[in-house]
């Protein structure tokens, strides 16, 4: 294969300025346009978007869903002129999805309200094509679906068939209904797609907190009420079994089979999606763990040596795993149409492990497996006695292996050659001097938040890690700004983070700005895109962070998305000629009557979040 970065590549655009305005930037001689904003139909069963919030719940299930976050394009026949673009919808601004917000009556939410609600989450697959110079969806294609929190899906994997798993649903624990609060993503090398359950716990309530199961309180799920009190809705008589109170997970019932005790254990997973096959069930793969799933990005495959997939647990102290597959890499199974098969050939059967992080930047994969001897010394087959209940448990087991607590893992991305590994860690202001640091995550308050990289094997459990970049605003003291940030490229709460085939690395940005201008990153700027071309990491000699003072002027600001927005999901065509981005919770955005993403609105908009197409004006490749 040809060398990554190709020699003499190099960023051909100048840094952008801060930005905070009800528009999208981009560098001059780019232009940007809207596509697929939430709401947009996908076929004839949908009506047009309604200003004033009025469409239907089922207008809902057959347009595009709410808040864009991570996505993939997906070539059709190689083409960069046409494609599939999946899309993950990761949860919804109820203000802006009804008329005047959600309401509720007599202590219960609307059956309809609700089912909006519920479909405009998850997942969109859409058939799209460029002509004229603009990107669109091909409406009524067949290769266009949508999966909402309420799709039937399939359970893989040793959790599937357990008992954790059966419901009145599914009396045999092999399938579930939905998948919920789709964040980050991720790929397979058979031309799969990943979509990771993030924030499902907040869906769900048990109110007997007296027995409420160790792993339902490890992951968070409320005693009193869920997010948008969906279990509220049950009673009106038009819905189907369970429809709402499956929400409910309180036991009342004599056994699992007669409430929805075990509905929340079919969520916190990785769940595959093959794109090309409309008629394909999407599969919980329950191998790779049960936690806030940010993401997931493979290894780089290699012949005859097992499969990685690394995937972040987003909540404060919370840890980075990497699956390995039992299955050695066979390059034949890329090219297979029976594309879940592939799936279920490396994904349900493997080992998964979680990160060590070593003071003098080596680090240690933890097997999750019933013979792993624990920091006590113990085996953690004596706290969970089956592989099935240390994957229920995933976070109580990586606890019991001595895991290092971080930052907020976010998402991963694998360098196209090298195979290093970038995870962002977003942010914690909790690590304080009672919770200590460590040197992965060395900074106290890190309100900035900053990007981890390491190098390893899937055949190994041993690897070399550095901290690639911190965040920081460009005035702070050194010890905050340790890798020497300017006006032109601070940055804080890294968040979406992926490499382009040719070796650039693109890094967003979340920085919590729909909740307030809370650190001074906030205060000079929306939230955004950056560019960098990395060196790896065998070749930087440390000890600082690999972008430091003397290189930070590569790291270059590309996107600055309109206030209240971050900035998440990065697709590529395979020319590098189109890059797709995704504005989430923006606040007044876009403009009407025109798809120019850098126009602001005249006036006050009901804001959808959108994909963002970049092109050159002139055609040519992005970003060099
Ligand atoms: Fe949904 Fe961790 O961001
Ligand atoms: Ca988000
Ligand atoms: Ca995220
Ligand atoms: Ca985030």
């Amino acid at each position: 294969p040809a060398p990554v970065p190709a020699p003499g590549l190099k960023l051909g655009f100048e840094s952008l300025p801060a930005s905070m305005t009800d528009a999208c930037v981009v560098p001059a001689g780019y232009v940007a346009h809207v596509l697929g904003p939430w709401g947009t139909p996908l076929n004839d069963n949908a009506a047009e978007w309604d200003k004033d919030g009025n469409n239907s719940s089922t207008d809902l299930l057959h347009s595009t869903g709410m808040h864009h976050d991570g996505m993939h394009y997906f070539a059709l026949e190689g083409s960069s002129t046409e494609g599939i673009l999946v899309v993950n919808h990761e949860y919804i601004d109820e203000q802006a999805l009804h008329p005047a917000g959600p309401t509720m009556v007599g202590g219960k939410r609307p059956a309809e309200e609700v089912r909006k609600e519920i479909n405009a989450h998850g997942v969109a697959v859409m058939h799209i094509r460029k002509s004229g110079g603009s990107w669109a969806i091909v409406k009524n294609s067949r290769y266009n679906r949508r999966f909402t929190s309420a799709t039937p899906m399939a359970l893989a994997g040793p959790v599937s068939g357990t008992d954790w798993v059966k419901t009145p649903f599914s009396p045999t624990g092999r399938q579930v209904r939905g998948t919920n609060n789709n964040c980050g993503n991720g790929t397979t090398p058979w031309g799969t797609y990943l979509t990771a359950e993030e924030n499902w716990a907040a869906c769900f309530v048990n109110t007997d907190k007296a027995n409420q199961p160790a792993h339902q309180k490890r992951v968070g799920v409320s005693t009193s009420k869920g997010r948008y009190q969906w279990e509220t809705a049950s009673g009106d008589g038009s819905e189907a079994q369970g429809e709402f109170a499956r929400f409910n997970v309180t036991p009342s019932g004599a056994d699992a089979l007669s409430d929805w005790r075990n509905e929340v254990n079919g969520f916190g997973y990785l769940v595959e999606i093959d794109p090309y096959d409309p008629g394909s069930i999407a599969t919980k793969r329950t191998a790779m763990g049960r936690f806030a799933h940010e993401g997931a990005a493979y290894g780089l495959p290699q012949a005859g040596k097992p499969l990685a997939f690394y995937t972040g647990d987003d909540s404060r102290f919370e840890y980075i795993y990497r699956y390995v597959s039992d299955a050695a890499w066979d390059a034949a199974d890329a090219r297979r149409t029976d594309r879940l098969a592939v799936g279920a050939k490396y994904l349900d059967k493997g080992t998964l492990y979680v990160a060590r992080f070593n003071d003098d930047g080596t680090g240690s994969w933890l097997p999750l497996t019933p013979d792993s001897v624990g920091k006590d010394g113990t085996r953690l087959g004596s706290r969970y006695a089956t592989l099935d209940e240390i994957l229920i448990n995933t976070r109580g087991a990586a606890d019991f292996m001595g895991a290092t607590p971080m930052d907020r893992p976010e998402w991963t991305a694998v360098h196209p050659t090298n195979g290093d590994v970038y995870l962002t860690l977003t942010n914690n202001s909790s690590r304080n001097a009672g919770t200590g640091t460590n040197a992965a995550n060395p900074r106290l308050n890190n309100v900035n938040g900053h990007i981890i990289r390491w190098h390893d094997d899937a055949g190994a459990n041993s690897f070399r890690w550095e901290i690639f970049v911190f965040g920081s605003d460009a005035g702070a003291a050194a010890e905050t700004n340790r890798s020497g940030l300017s006006a032109l490229n601070q940055l804080a709460s890294p968040d979406g983070i992926a490499f382009d085939a040719r070796g650039i690395l693109w890094i967003q940005t979340d920085n919590g700005i729909d909740g307030g201008r809370n650190n001074a990153v906030a205060r000079a700027t929306n939230d955004q895109m950056l560019a960098v071309i990395p060196g790896a990491l065998a070749e930087h000699k440390g000890p600082g962070p690999a972008i430091n003072a003397a290189n930070q002027g590569d790291l270059r600001r590309f996107f600055v998305g309109p206030n209240a927005a971050e900035i998440t999901g990065f697709a590529c065509t395979p020319d590098f000629k189109t890059i797709f981005l995704n504005v989430q919770h923006p606040g007044n955005w876009p403009a009407y009557g025109s798809s120019d993403a850098t126009l602001a609105p005249t006036g006050t908009v009901r804001p959808r979040a959108a994909t963002v197409v970049i092109q050159k004006a002139d055609g040519g490749a992005i970003g060099v």
